[in-house]
């Protein structure tokens, strides 16, 4: 049978970077003692308050359709946050609801990139944008982040890159797998290339709750000047620990919202008005779990830091959010890959290697901060113990 082209791009991309979870999966199930530190999910429940809400309201009859754009009180609840948090007026018209921010990134995507266009990204990056890019036919040109930067993408890193295919600068701040925050002059030089070059700014800022004390957030939706060109996306998954309720948006000019519109009409044919008014609530107040998580991770990454930065040549990177902290083990000479199986095996840890998020990430290690403190303490025992065989074995 004949398929279309969309399913052959997409083809292969996700599995092979997953190998080392599967496989410390599989040696679990087999009976293995492996510490698992591969993904990260929010380390605790969803807020019962909420999932309360989302239960009454099915209760009293919110199971209708709704329509493309979103319930209207939870585009009214959007406006209030971002209008606050912003500094500056974000009417609902500005919004648009969509069941997660993966499904929003897709959706961006496909309003603004096509075949024959180039999309800036930076590299490392989150394991399903190649394939967000790769979906609409687009191109994506790697932008690398450096370690000396604080992993922070450089304006003139992009700058380099830009040719007169470029449509789309796409930013991840904070960032996973590093943690990186952008800075505000960083932003606004990175707004200059994209103001230069006519680009659109699409920023993922689905870890904006997850920041850590001593850093401050910033977004490209901050800046009144750049407001023609940029959209963010985000979502309740991880603020409010609930990614199976697949709640997100976006925000951005009022045109490109009624550009997207027929899109989401097309796709969705409107979202679930129960989830909805949770959301509602939930973007209305801080969040009760948000502050938790950024004590529990910030202090497991500290933790790691501690036990492990400067043992046998290992570097280990401090996050300034969200849930992974990045471990530097390119004085081994191996690959990422290679180490990660090897400590798999014989260590009993299971990380992501840093390729699976990028060639920049060669040699490098992402290691997961949700786990308990006396996991995480049990693994970086385990990891040190693992280089000190690697370097006896090398003598
Ligand atoms: C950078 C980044 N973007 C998006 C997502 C997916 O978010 P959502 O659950 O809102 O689709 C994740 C999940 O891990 C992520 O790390």
């Amino acid at each position: 049978m004949r398929y279309t082209t969309i399913t052959e791009r997409l083809a292969g991309l996700g599995g092979a970077k997953w190998e080392v979870h599967a496989l410390a999966r599989k040696l679990k199930t087999q009976g293995r003692d492996i510490i698992e530190l591969t993904i990260g999910e929010p380390d605790v429940p969803t807020p019962p308050e909420l999932m309360e809400i989302a239960g009454t309201s099915m209760r009293v009859g919110r199971t209708g359709y709704s329509n493309g754009r979103g319930e209207p009180a939870l585009l009214k609840a959007l406006s209030d946050r971002y209008t606050a948090r912003r500094g500056r007026k974000i009417g609902t018209d500005q919004i648009m609801c969509f069941p997660g921010t993966q499904t929003t990134l897709f959706a961006v995507l496909h309003a603004l990139v096509e075949q024959g266009d180039e999309v800036l990204m930076g590299d490392p990056m989150y394991a399903t944008y190649e394939g967000l890019v790769a979906a609409t036919g687009a191109t994506l040109v790697p932008v690398p982040l450096r370690p000396e930067h604080g992993f922070r993408m450089q304006a003139a890193d992009v700058e380099a890159r830009v040719t007169p295919r470029t449509r789309l600068l796409f930013l991840n701040s904070p960032h996973n797998p590093t943690g990186a925050v952008l800075t505000p002059a960083e932003i606004l030089a990175l707004g200059e290339v994209a103001k230069k070059h006519d680009l659109w700014i699409l920023c993922d800022e689905v870890y904006e709750d997850l920041v850590f004390p001593g850093t401050k957030f910033t977004s490209p939706l901050d800046f009144p000047d750049l407001a023609e060109r940029v959209i963010v996306a985000s979502s309740i998954s991880k603020s409010h620990a609930a990614p199976g309720f697949r709640s997100g948006w976006c925000v951005g000019p009022a045109e490109f919202c009624a550009k997207l519109l027929p899109l989401s009409e097309t796709m969705l044919f409107g979202n679930q008005p129960f989830i909805a008014d949770m959301t509602a609530e939930a973007v209305s107040k801080p969040s009760p779990v948000a502050a938790g998580m950024v004590e529990r991770f910030q202090r497991r990454a500290s933790l790691i830091h501690d036990r492990l930065d400067g043992v046998a040549g290992l570097r280990v990177q401090r996050p300034e959010a969200g849930m992974f902290a990045l471990l530097d083990a390119r004085a081994s000479g191996m690959t990422g890959r290679d180490f990660a199986l090897d400590l798999l095996e014989r260590g009993g840890v299971a990380l992501m290697p840093g390729e699976s998020f990028g060639e920049a990430l060669g040699g490098w290690l992402r290691v997961g901060l949700t786990q308990p403190d006396e996991l995480i303490a049990a693994a970086c025992d385990r990891i040190a113990a693992h280089v000190g065989r690697l370097q006896g074995e090398a003598a």
